[in-house]
């Protein structure tokens, strides 16, 4: 059975998966790269990079996936969708090899990139998205890419398998939370947690049946 899953996802003390503004020469606005430095070291991002704790987490991320959604804001600056230029952060060939499909309310003609990712852009819902990823998956998993707005939408529809999502040691105060309108999602979700040395901690949102 296809599961929906989010993985490496790195937010905040205070929840923030993304600081602000959002720009060309900022994409992660006022967090800079403090968010994910922790992967940035592991052997998942290059190899000279460490094992242990967070390249274990890490290396789920690439594991069995047939199809990724993502918000529009991951996939451009603010006002990417004017650009008629604009092929994503990534280069011509983007690290996510599978159909790729990208919400916004403002769709466009495919992108056809090297490597086995083709860009969709989709102004659907949440279960609607979900519902044309899987048939692209081919059986695989989906993988809900980010950023928060995107990941939150999916918790609150319930549409989520199991997250991963990685609290690393900064207040950032502003930006996009990916907690907001989520009260009791405990309920739903088993969350376990598990500390690394380099000083994140690892959470697991499982989906009770
Ligand atoms: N912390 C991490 O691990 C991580 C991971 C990935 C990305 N990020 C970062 O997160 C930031 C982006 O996060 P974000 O929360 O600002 O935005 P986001 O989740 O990437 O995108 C939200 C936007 O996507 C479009 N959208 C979302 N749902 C839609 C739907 N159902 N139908 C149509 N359009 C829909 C809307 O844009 P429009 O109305 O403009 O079309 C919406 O404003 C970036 O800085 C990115 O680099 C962080």
């Amino acid at each position: 059975m296809s599961r929906t899953r989010v993985h490496n996802f790195a937010i905040s003390l205070d929840g923030f998966g993304s600081g602000e503004p959002q720009s060309l020469e900022a994409p992660f606005g006022h967090a800079g790269q403090r968010l994910h430095e922790w992967m940035f070291a592991t052997r998942f991002w290059g190899p000279d990079g460490a094992t242990g704790v967070d390249d274990a987490f890490a290396q789920q991320h690439g594991a069995g996936f047939g199809a990724e959604i993502m918000g529009a804001h991951k996939f451009g600056p603010p006002g990417w969708q004017d650009d008629p230029a604009w092929r994503g952060w990534w280069g011509e060939d983007p690290p996510f090899h599978t159909p790729t499909f990208v919400l916004t309310h403002r769709p466009h003609e495919p992108l056809e990139m090297e490597g086995g990712t083709t860009f969709h852009f989709l102004d659907a819902s949440p279960a609607e998205a979900l519902e044309v990823a899987r048939e692209a998956a081919g059986g695989l998993d989906v993988r809900i890419g980010g950023g928060a707005t995107v990941v939150r939408d999916f918790l609150a529809a319930g549409l989520v398998d199991h997250a991963h999502l990685v609290v690393v040691p900064v207040v950032l105060g502003r930006g996009s939370r990916v907690w907001d309108g989520l009260e009791a999602l405990e309920d739903t979700y088993a969350v376990e947690s598990v500390a690394s040395p380099s000083g994140v901690t690892h959470l697991t949102l499982t989906r009770r049946s």
